[in-house]
């Protein structure tokens, strides 16, 4: 399962063998290229960029580390070795053979699936395109740049699905997820959260944090699937969504880092004066939390949903880490749901497990995202202040499901429009939170220097020193 660089587009699902598949994509590759340059990164195309590439899909031998400018990353197809015992995780054929081509019944509900989740790597590229002006250092200038190069790998792997497996149509649809742009008025892209520009550096690790493990969640549930190349390819983007997510865990205990020294040195824990010394308060740290968790919270659909429950049904879309459940068919099993009464107040519903999927999926990621609100909070508390960062529930400020619309205070308490509208400030990004964070964004590109918002990280990339020059500009 080596990968083969030799080939236009690097791969290793021996791509040469199919000289129609290897055309098709050969024609989509300069279009990818093109939205590239369009979309991608502005200005910084021809800087030289130390970048991760992949050469082989085992743990071992996983990235080579070099300078590459970004559009010569070798942007390919690698799959996860193909285990010939697999077999299906859950739902109704549960043991029988996994599926090396898609049964036509399943056929357009594979085809949505895969669509938007192809649709939200772009999607993060071209929210992000302008933040390389503003980077806080030559290390996060990188960091950022991974991501993107890596989430346009997440386009490429998907359009491989689409092209080798769903025919005319597949190879539309891979037109179409470089026509559809986030914050488009007529084309926008899929998914609400998607479209929301990301114009600062705190929301970007925000972003990375919440929003890329929402993505490592929607990837586990695929990667249980029972067709295998979906499983296959879902396998490998994780083991690069897990840098993304290390990006946005340890830009906000940066922050949090660097917070917590002015507050010391000022021995203050005023937020304007703070502020004024040019860090980030607690507070704000807070509702921007607030912001992109309950964004996030969105993207796994309704409490109860009749499309989960038949994806797992047919094994098209597992529960993440299917493997750690003991009952894999789920008929039989109930979900306890607290909803809310209409008045006020809440009221509890037992559904078939099958159709709880989603909230299921939502509970697991949810206590993924407190490891890291633990690890903050533990340097706040070294630090010797009683602030603490808190995940708000689930049921505040959403805007899909059954707590749609409804008011709520963060800890999850129904409360009326007024009483919402009053507190909003203390909750959320207010303008002028966001106007104080933008005025914080100046691009700081010395080798080792940083803004003076965020901390240094505790280390660099590939063992290389912090003060590495990570980007070359020219
Ligand atoms: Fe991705
Ligand atoms: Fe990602």
């Amino acid at each position: 399962m080596s990968i083969n660089y030799q080939d236009r587009i690097p791969n290793n699902v021996d791509l040469g063998s199919n000289r129609t598949l290897q055309r098709a994509l050969e024609h989509w590759q300069p279009e990818f290229l093109k939205w590239w340059e369009d979309l991608g990164p502005k200005d910084f195309q021809v800087a030289d960029v130390y970048l991760r590439t992949a050469t082989s899909v085992d743990a071992k031998g996983w990235a080579t580390y070099g300078y590459v400018r970004m559009p010569e990353y070798r942007w390919g197809i690698f799959l996860n070795e193909r285990d010939p015992n697999r077999r299906i995780g859950f739902g109704d054929n549960y043991g029988q053979e996994v599926w090396q081509q898609i049964p036509g019944e399943y056929r357009a509900t594979l085809r949505r699936l895969i669509v938007t989740q192809g649709d939200t790597e772009p999607a993060s590229v071209e929210q992000q395109r302008m933040l390389g002006h503003t980077a806080p250092s030559l290390y996060d200038l990188r960091n950022l740049f991974q991501v993107n190069v890596e989430e346009g790998r997440h386009l490429w792997a998907m359009v491989y699905l689409l092209h080798a497996y769903f025919g005319r149509d597949g190879r539309e649809e891979a037109e179409e997820l470089l026509e559809r742009h986030s914050g488009d008025t007529n084309k926008p892209r899929i998914l609400g959260t998607f479209n929301e520009p990301i114009r600062d550096w705190l929301s970007f690790f925000m972003f990375t944090y919440f929003t890329d493990r929402d993505g490592k969640f929607q990837l586990k549930s695929l990667a249980e699937s029972s067709f295998d190349p979906l499983a296959r390819t879902c396998q490998f983007m994780l083991t690069e969504e897990a840098h993304h997510m290390f990006v946005g865990d340890t830009g906000i205990n940066r922050v949090v880092k660097r917070t917590l020294e002015v507050m010391k040195e000022l021995n203050s824990d005023d937020s304007q004066v703070i502020r004024n010394a040019g860090a980030i308060d607690l507070p704000t740290v807070q509702r921007y939390l607030n912001f992109w968790f309950t964004s996030s919270l969105d993207l796994f659909g309704s409490e109860t949903s009749s499309n989960a429950a038949s994806y797992f049904a047919n094994g098209l879309k597992g529960r993440p880490d299917e493997a750690q459940y003991e009952d894999h068919v789920a008929i039989e099993q109930s979900y306890q749901l607290d909803l809310p009464d209409g008045s006020g107040g809440t009221k509890s519903e037992q559904i078939p497990m099958r159709n709880a999927m989603n909230e299921v999926t939502r509970g697991s990621y949810v206590r993924d995202c407190e490891i890291g609100v633990k690890r903050w909070n533990r340097l706040i508390e070294k630090s010797g202040h009683s602030f603490r960062l808190t995940l708000p529930s689930t049921r505040f400020r959403r805007s899909i499901g059954n707590w749609a619309g409804v008011p709520t205070t963060p800890e999850g308490v129904a409360i009326s429009a007024e009483q919402f509208a009053a507190h909003k400030q203390q909750w959320l990004p207010s303008e002028s939170d966001q106007a104080f964070i933008l005025s914080l964004m100046h691009g700081v590109h010395q080798p080792g220097k940083m803004a003076a918002w965020i901390a240094p990280p505790d280390r660099g990339i590939n063992n290389n020193p912090v003060d590495y020059e990570y980007v070359k500009l020219h």
